[in-house]
């Protein structure tokens, strides 16, 4: 069996985008075309066959949903050729549609999205929501704290930002549930990006100086929280999160997949662990990247980011799709 630390030197970096592509490429399809089921289930189908062609033996810890509600790319599903032989084993965090109205409507910021790690290294966040907050990188350690209030985490953000607390600007998911949020950011003055979908760009944003997005606030999903703790953990910034459930069945999932303290604010390490690579193709145009676009000449062109955790590595990759 390959050595633990040489598992992800042994996948290469440029085949996580061969699967991001294939899944926004199919996606892309289906943008504007008010379904959002149909979109999702191409991203999956692209993904799955994309992901099995590799010489790896893959684990989705984070997926579709559990095996009796996805039948494909469901969570604990294997993928990869390689199960058999010598293969690293490693764990799969995927959501191949990412922003499944956001396609449906033709709107921004809709990305296929993938992290990989050795396993046992991502959480395996059950399907249920998580409050999240976010700061980019360049700012003390736990600058930001999920048990304070709205104000006194823009306050410590503005003070070592040197700016006033008025000139921060927040990504927040627009939902009624996020009224107070947005309300106290009002009183401060705040300038807020209020996003339709799609969080996982949200919280990128607050890593990219272009955006101007300096923090994000809010909740949702928790599969999408771990897929956007990855990419942090490559690029640097801060990420808090706790799991939030709605019912007894949700708890009861958490159970399942082995989280015993249900109110642990979990930090980017415990999200990510070790050496983490995320890979994420633009679907629509969006902060990240740019959306798929199909030329004149029938030609397909895609923009993607893959970035590597333990050498802090990123690379933007344009391609041309011909088939
Ligand atoms: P989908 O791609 O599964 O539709 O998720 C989009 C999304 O906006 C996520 O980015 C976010 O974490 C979640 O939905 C928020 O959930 P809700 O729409 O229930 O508020």
């Amino acid at each position: 069996m390959p050595k633990s630390s040489d598992i992800l030197e042994r996948v290469l970096v440029l085949e996580m985008v061969r699967v991001t592509e294939a899944a926004a490429v199919s996606a892309a399809k289906l943008i504007g075309r008010g379904d959002e089921k149909a979109a999702d289930a191409a991203a999956v189908e692209a993904m799955r066959a994309a992901l099995n062609g590799l010489n790896i033996c893959g684990t989705v810890v984070i997926g579709e949903g559990e095996r009796d509600e996805a039948p494909m790319l469901f969570i604990g599903e294997k993928v990869g050729r390689g199960c058999e032989g010598e293969s690293p084993e490693i764990d799969i965090a995927l959501d191949p549609l990412e922003g499944t109205t956001i396609t449906a409507k033709a709107g921004a910021n809709a990305l296929a999205v993938l992290a990989i790690a050795e396993k046992g290294n991502l959480l395996n966040a059950p399907d249920v929501y998580m409050d999240k907050l976010a700061v980019g990188p360049g700012y003390s350690d736990d600058i930001i704290d999920l048990n304070k209030s709205v104000t006194e985490n823009v306050t410590a953000v503005a003070k070592e930002k040197g700016v006033d607390p008025a000139e921060i600007i927040v990504c927040v998911l627009d939902r009624p549930r996020h009224e107070k949020i947005i309300s106290e950011l009002r009183e401060i003055g705040c300038g807020i990006m209020l996003i339709p979908d799609g969080d996982v760009a949200g919280v990128i944003a607050t890593t990219d100086e272009e955006t101007t997005v300096d923090m994000y606030m809010g909740s949702g999903g928790a599969p999408e929280g771990v897929l956007a703790a990855a990419a942090l953990r490559c690029v640097g910034g801060q990420f808090k999160g706790r799991l939030t459930f709605r019912n007894d069945d949700e708890r009861k999932r958490a159970h399942k997949w082995g989280i015993e303290d249900l109110d642990k604010i979990y930090d980017l390490k415990e999200l990510a662990k070790g050496d983490v690579i995320f890979a994420a193709t633009g679907v629509t145009d969006g902060s990240l990247l740019e959306g798929v676009k199909k030329r004149r000449s029938g030609v397909m062109t895609t923009e993607s980011v893959v970035m590597r955790a333990s050498s802090g590595t990123v690379r933007w990759v344009k391609s041309e799709h011909r088939a």
